[in-house]
């Protein structure tokens, strides 16, 4: 595809085209007019991951802001099959708490611009992020991954704009600015959630207001008696919800609906960012939070105790790498190979109970359970040998007895802490217990 407009670089070089992430927002629509005012001609590209985007109006809204050709993709399927789901495989959180909805969209996105720009001829991709983030490095590691020799420009991270003057600047371009208020939190949102950064948030001993949130309710404003939810798995893969199928992005979004109504999935955490500090970050992932609690509960059930064990550290590495803009990295997909192998057995149903801000596992079923109720039972029909025990405790405990045959255990004299009894009438005096004077 060629540009019918070329650029009217306000320098005298023309430098070829840019592949622009375009969110429709006034960072990346002021960035349509600076990359033009660099020399370059500048192709968008906005992306539909369920956050509600009217891919239509971003369009509109790209051309008009002078970018010469404005692609626009609905991804949510992708988005889901191919970087949601094998996050869930592997109960992706990092530092054990952020589903990492964003983390998750920008490999996908870092993709289509490569792609994008692969069949533009551009001589660049573009992105709106800051220097102080994640993101930023996300898209270019995860663009380059895909597109070795592409360079990367950052307008926002490069213009040095003040807040006063990029609006200055949007008002020279005839770039509409939000209205005043409208931009206090800074927002990116998916199908796995909604992050929520800045203003007020940013002293941690604020409570995050109500009005930073959209996806779900404060738990003081949901239904005073619970709901019971049940979910489907299929090879560690949700693939109904109270018995209905539903394909992947269908079932995340009735859930957000469904969690959101009850106020499940808010976070609120101090980040370790990438680039060294600490960042307080809120986010509100109603549906990935029940089935990220019902994929593991379905595990426990599913998976070997050796298995369970070793896959902590896998699932803590894996979140890691995700975070760190490592998506495309041999090692993270050599875990996926893990994880969908064992997902291969999590096959089963979950039922939850949804109740003021909590989701909580209430009963669980497997065609494949290693739960033996006959094994587990104190009553009738117990078909555990517990003959076997004696043996079995003679043989685990072997190593420890002939070590302390070896190296016998000191004893000494019977000491009693302060107040415990010896007999039902006495009580050790204070003066004769360990710590006493
Ligand atoms: N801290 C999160 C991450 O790095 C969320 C970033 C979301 N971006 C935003 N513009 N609010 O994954």
């Amino acid at each position: 595809m060629t540009c019918s407009k070329k650029a009217m670089p306000k320098c005298e070089e023309y430098k070829g085209k840019v592949v622009l992430a375009y969110s429709g927002g006034l960072d990346t629509s002021v960035a349509i007019a600076w990359l033009k005012d660099q020399g370059y001609d500048v192709v968008t590209f906005t992306a539909d991951v369920g956050q509600s985007v009217n891919l239509e109006v971003a369009k509109d809204k790209a051309l008009k802001t002078g970018a010469c050709n404005a692609y626009v993709m609905d991804l949510t399927s992708e988005f889901v099959s191919d970087f949601v789901w094998p996050a869930l495989k592997a109960n992706a959180m990092y530092q054990g708490t952020y589903p990492l909805n964003s983390a998750l969209s920008r490999p996908l996105i870092a993709k289509y611009l490569a792609w994008i720009a692969k069949e533009e001829n551009a001589v660049a991709v573009a992105h709106g992020c800051t220097g102080k983030g994640q993101d930023q490095v996300r898209f270019e590691v995860c663009a380059k991954a895909n597109h070795p020799d592409l360079k990367v420009i950052a307008p926002v991270r490069d213009w040095h704009f003040s807040r006063d003057a990029e609006i200055a600047y949007a008002a020279e371009h005839g770039i509409p600015v939000p209205a005043e208020g409208s931009g206090v939190y800074s927002i990116d949102e998916n199908l796995w959630g909604r992050s929520i950064e800045c203003g007020i948030l940013e002293n941690p001993w604020n409570e995050p207001p109500s009005d930073a949130f959209t996806l779900t309710k404060d738990p003081w404003e949901t239904p005073d008696t619970p709901l019971y939810l049940e979910v489907t798995f299929e090879k560690g893969i949700p693939v109904a919800l109270d018995g209905e199928a539903l394909d992947g992005p269908t079932l995340i979004k009735k859930l957000n609906k469904i969690a959101g109504d009850y106020g499940v999935g808010r976070i609120d955490m101090l980040e370790d960012r990438l680039v060294g500090f600490k960042s307080r970050e809120v986010y509100e992932c109603p549906g990935a939070h029940v089935l990220i609690s019902a994929h593991k509960a379905l595990e426990t059930l599913t998976l070997s105790k050796d298995v369970l064990q070793g896959k902590v550290a896998m699932e803590q590495q894996y979140a890691k790498m995700t975070y760190e803009a490592n998506w495309f990295s041999p090692y993270k997909e050599a875990l996926d190979v893990f994880f969908d192998h064992v997902n291969q057995y999590v096959n089963g149903v979950v039922r939850l109970r949804l109740y003021k801000g909590q989701a909580v596992v209430v009963g669980v079923k497997s065609p494949n359970a290693l739960y033996k109720e006959d094994l587990a039972t104190y009553s009738e029909g117990d078909a555990f040998d517990h003959d076997a025990a004696v043996g079995f405790i003679k043989i685990w405990g072997l190593p420890v007895v002939t070590w302390r045959q070896e190296h016998p255990a000191d004893l000494g004299a019977l000491q009693l802490l302060p107040g415990m009894k010896v007999s039902a009438e006495e009580t050790v005096p204070l003066n004769n217990a360990v710590g006493g004077k």
